[in-house]
């Protein structure tokens, strides 16, 4: 019956909740990821996208209950990027073959109006054609108008957990319909949407990622980064289980099916948790990579989760180590 459903979504059908869950539910996944493969393939190809993230500054006013980032973590040294380091960054990425910029912080008021406008702005000038994507949190629609007047083109910011009791206890006491407006509010300015969500949040039930799949469907994501939840120590979920890597692939695979064309991350945290993970991810359904680019001095302190950041690379060099790892599965890296 599952695989009913896996046939009818690969030829558009819009499924219910309950038969999400059964397909979320399925012993054996291996239809599920080849259907998430071949529709990957007739939709968007074998070009894996990769995007560098800059992690520009780590303070947040957030006390989100899974995040390491959480403004109550006072364990965590805080740093912020000036303008003019984080578009140097930006540059020096360009150079080393990025086509695309992430620019990613907390939710850090610090960052202006004005100073963010002046850091795409900046990028606009000195690296050439490259994408901009911001990832600051949720900012009013006038500030997200200016920024996309200076030149950004797409942004991220996920859903997190669509059941909306849940996201407030997760959030500490903030309120889901805010964050949805706010995904509304970059559609309606023409950003191409990042949204999202995390598997194993602590108390979580199939049919909430059942009902997150659907969520990104609802509001038209151009994106959706779906990861699996990791314990940070110094957080109030510390002491929880991480989510199944399976069962995040298995909700990849279905994002690829409900959105065809959309691009879908192998997520940094489903790398984090399963080593194979990546490899699967790319064979069911998933065309885009991130990597950071942000300077070695702050990188260790970004830690959202905790993370192997490896040794200290240059930029071009760990850029052509993804790329023939990217050949190595068989795709072709942008
Ligand atoms: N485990 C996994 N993902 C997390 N994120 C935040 N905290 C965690 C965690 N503990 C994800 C959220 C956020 C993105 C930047 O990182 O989905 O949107």
């Amino acid at each position: 019956e599952a695989k009913i459903t896996i046939d009818r979504m690969a030829r558009g059908y819009l499924p219910m909740t309950e038969e999400l869950e059964q397909v979320l539910a399925m012993k054996d996944d291996t239809y599920l990821l080849h259907t998430a493969d071949e529709v990957r393939q007739k939709a968007v190809g074998d070009t894996v996208h990769i995007r560098g993230i800059l992690e520009f500054s780590n303070h947040c006013r957030c006390g989100c209950f899974y995040c390491g980032l959480r403004a109550q973590n006072d364990k965590l040294p805080r740093y912020r990027m000036e303008p003019g380091e984080i578009i140097e960054t930006a540059k020096a990425a360009s150079e080393a073959g990025y086509r695309t910029v992430v620019l990613q912080s907390g939710e850090d008021m610090w960052y202006t109006k004005e100073k963010l406008c002046s850091v795409i702005e900046g990028i606009r000038r000195e690296c050439g054609g490259m994408a901009i994507t911001l990832s600051v949190g949720e900012r009013p629609f006038e500030e997200l108008r200016a920024f996309r007047e200076a030149g950004a083109d797409r942004y991220l910011i996920k859903h997190e957990c669509s059941d909306a009791r849940m996201y407030g206890r997760i959030c500490d006491g903030k309120a889901l319909v805010n964050r949805i407006g706010c995904q509304r509010n970059l559609k309606k300015l023409g950003y191409e949407l990042g949204g999202g969500f995390m598997v194993g949040l602590p108390g979580q039930r199939a049919r909430v990622v059942a009902n997150d799949l659907l969520m990104l469907r609802r509001l038209g994501c151009d994106m959706a980064g779906i990861g699996p939840f990791i314990p940070h120590p110094d957080t109030p979920f510390g002491g929880y289980q991480p989510g199944s890597a399976r069962l995040t692939l298995r909700a990849v695979a279905l994002a690829r099916l409900l959105l065809p064309k959309s691009n879908l991350p192998a997520t940094t945290s489903l790398g984090v948790l399963d080593k194979n993970g990546r490899d699967a991810v790319f064979s069911g359904g998933a065309n885009v990579i991130m990597r950071k680019v942000t300077p070695w001095a702050y990188r260790r302190q970004y830690e959202i989760y905790p993370t192997d950041f490896g040794e200290e690379t240059d930029l071009a060099t760990a850029r052509r180590e993804l790329e023939e790892y990217i050949r190595s599965i068989g795709k072709v890296p942008l």
